[in-house]
């Protein structure tokens, strides 16, 4: 069988750090966090930062995923999901993750196109054609081994993989959008990051950036006019009782992220890592499932609870967001991963 180049390549630092603990090296071997046994191999008890609500398809997913690895390892590794943001904003969890004080969080694209520029190739509008075409992507070693294990070494950080945040859609809270016009002036928040701040420009909006969390209270107070995201946000936070105008712009389909601690993940032995491996493989697959039973139950809900669903002009936003990436994408390497994500539409 063939083996994934994460796997390999936290294989080979595993070993390293195997020597270095028999030789009693201490320090990057050591598991990190709190309740944690030093020097790995028999296992911790990890957590896991999350910004969404309990009911949120992926937290779902996430459960379910402590629960069989717990099972899978006789209570070894155990994965405690911290949903809501309780842990912190996804800028601060990305911080915890890299510094070793929190082991894994989920993470949007946005977040970790501000470590590595060419992330911003898959938080691009009209990247992915759509949910499926995305996990062909992620799940392509051969495109995404290299992404995934770029900041291992500045960050202490390894990409493993990710969840859809399906398509995103513009919502308002004073009347729907048809065009890009009537966006104009109107301001828009955005996830922190340079790409959807010019996206938002794109559009005729003003961009403000600010954290998930925010965006509720944003809307209801009028610092935002407008917001952009899924069905299952918008349903799950409430922000459809601040903005009940959902436009479907569907302006592009977007990638959470899975990140853990590299140091964590190569203080698992050979074994609970691909067992650790396998099951989160396992929860991606079901969290595409869940996924769409969610966005149709999340549009029901929001609709009971006043909301409105409509149509825009989908050519007329495509064209406003067609210079963005020769704007954004301008190095190799990013062109590459463009080039060889379209390939898999
Ligand atoms: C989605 C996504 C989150 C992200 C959020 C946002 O809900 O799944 O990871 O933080 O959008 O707009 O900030």
């Amino acid at each position: 069988m063939k083996r994934t180049r994460l796997f390999s390549t936290a294989l080979a630092a595993a070993m390293a750090l195997g020597l270095a603990a028999c030789g009693g090296g201490s320090g990057a071997g050591e598991a990190p966090s709190d309740g944690a046994k030093a020097g790995g191999a028999d296992g911790a008890k990890m957590r896991l930062s999350i910004n969404q609500t309990e009911e949120h398809p992926s937290t779902i997913a996430l459960e379910d995923f402590s629960e069989r690895l717990a099972k899978a390892t006789e209570d070894r590794w155990t994965v405690d999901v911290y949903p809501n943001e309780t842990l912190g904003a996804q800028q601060e969890s990305l911080q915890m993750v890299s510094n070793g004080s929190v082991d894994l969080a989920i993470v949007s694209g946005t977040q970790l196109e501000n470590l590595n520029k060419d992330f911003a190739v898959f938080n691009m509008p009209l990247a992915f054609d759509n949910v499926e075409h995305q996990m062909k992507v992620i799940q392509s070693e051969e495109v995404v081994g290299e992404l995934f294990t770029s900041l291992e070494d500045s960050q202490k950080l390894t990409v493993l993989g990710g969840f859809t945040q399906g398509a995103r859609h513009v919502y308002t809270t004073d009347a729907p959008v048809k065009t890009p016009a009537d966006l104009a002036g109107k301001k828009l928040r955005v996830q922190e990051s340079d790409l959807h701040l010019a996206m938002a420009k794109a559009l005729g909006a003003e961009g403000t950036p600010m954290a998930y969390g925010e965006v509720y209270t944003g809307l209801q107070s009028g610092v935002l006019d407008a917001a952009e995201n899924n069905e299952v946000s918008y349903y799950t936070v409430k922000h459809f009782e601040v903005a009940p105008y959902f436009s479907k712009t569907n302006h592009l389909v977007g990638l959470d992220y899975l990140i853990i601690n590299t140091e964590r993940l190569n203080s698992m032995s050979e074994e609970d890592r691909q067992v650790f491996l396998d099951e989160w493989k396992a929860t991606m697959d079901y969290h595409v499932k869940l996924w769409d039973e969610k966005t149709q139950e999340a549009i029901k809900q929001a609709e009971a609870g006043g909301a409105t669903f409509s149509e825009v002009d989908a050519a007329a936003f495509a064209d406003a967001l067609s210079g963005l990436k020769d704007q954004f994408l301008t190095e190799d390497s990013q062109k590459a991963l463009w080039d060889a994500t379209r390939e898999l539409a």
